[in-house]
């Protein structure tokens, strides 16, 4: 593997897997795992409301809410903007599986999460290699679903706001502070952390979904995030720090790839000579293609 390209991870299951591996960060995760029956039986029955997503899914595509209602007595289904209430266990299922037909879905412990105006909020939170290489959170903006919708996301019509304007109801300005500094240490935590596992990271973005006692919850990392939400963001320089420390980490690592990877010289002296051309061959390294064009990173979107 070329360990200088930068890489998307796209599988929520093994980001999951590796936030799971740190105890600390472990506490912010909501339970995660692969979809099947037994698992949504017994998670459904643990945590009475779940959230299912496609494994590599981004912008809230294909994501369904079910959770136990009426004393545990039927099923709601929630997916897009419809309901639906079901009886028995395997007309759950059943539905379940007309949606996810064979595409690899995983469950994950429902949060309740905050509400604005009745409707869900969670927190976009962008954490960044700077230009000195060091981890920094560049930005933070708050996400209202659409009306009747489970998900916030800005593409299936949740709204952007600044995390203040949605929080100041919650709570006041020193627990605000408090907050948004344990959210701060907790991403920075969480891409150290993540990089170990897969180190041609440079940026995350990190949805935060917050119960009612304001406890943080990670909900899902992004490691090619949308920086145009951060276009509404109150301080108008932000998009385009953010947009500049993607451009110097894309140029550094495509600067540091051409020169591990330098035009070969003629081998004319070492054919003459067996002995050289062996010793040629090991100070070179093989050659590789030549290095990627940084643009798509610009473009694709969580
Ligand atoms: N476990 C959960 N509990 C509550 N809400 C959730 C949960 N997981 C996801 N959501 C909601 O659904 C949205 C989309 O889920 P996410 O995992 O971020 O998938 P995507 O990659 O499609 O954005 C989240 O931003 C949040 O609003
Ligand atoms: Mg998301």
């Amino acid at each position: 593997m070329n360990t200088m390209r930068i890489r998307r991870v796209r599988s929520k299951l093994k980001k999951s897997a590796a936030i799971d591996k740190h105890a600390g960060l472990k506490v912010f995760q909501p339970e995660t795992t692969s979809f099947s029956p037994e698992n949504l039986y017994q998670m459904l029955y643990k945590h009475t409301m779940l959230y299912i997503k496609p494994e590599g899914g981004t912008g809230g595509a294909g994501i369904i809410r079910v959770g136990l209602i009426n004393h545990s007595a039927s099923y709601l289904l929630q997916k897009d903007t419809f309901s639906e209430r079901w009886d028995q266990f395997d007309q759950l299922y059943g539905r379940l599986t007309h949606f996810i037909g064979k595409k690899k879905y995983l469950i994950q412990q429902g949060i309740h999460l905050l509400t604005h105006n009745k409707r869900p909020l969670d927190l976009r939170i962008m954490v960044q290699r700077n230009k000195g290489d060091a981890w920094e959170m560049t930005g933070m903006l708050a996400r209202v679903a659409a009306p009747r919708k489970v998900v916030t996301n800005y593409h299936r019509g949740g709204t952007l706001h600044q995390v203040d304007s949605v929080l100041k109801q919650y709570a006041d300005p020193n627990r605000l502070q408090e907050l948004k500094k344990q959210l701060e240490q907790n991403a920075l935590l969480t891409a150290k952390h993540l990089n170990k596992h897969f180190p041609t990271l440079i940026e995350l973005g990190i949805d935060i979904g917050l119960d009612k006692q304001l406890k943080p919850w990670i909900l899902e990392v992004n490691t090619q995030p949308d920086k145009n939400i951060f276009r509404f963001h109150a301080n108008k320089k932000l998009y385009s720090k953010m947009m500049s420390y993607v451009r110097y980490q894309v140029l550094k690592r495509t600067i540091k790839k051409s020169q591990f990877n330098p035009v070969p010289q003629p081998l004319s002296k070492a054919k003459l000579n067996p002995t050289a051309a062996k010793n040629v061959a090991r100070a070179r390294p093989a050659l590789s293609p030549a290095p990627p064009v940084p643009t798509p990173l610009l473009i694709r979107k969580d």
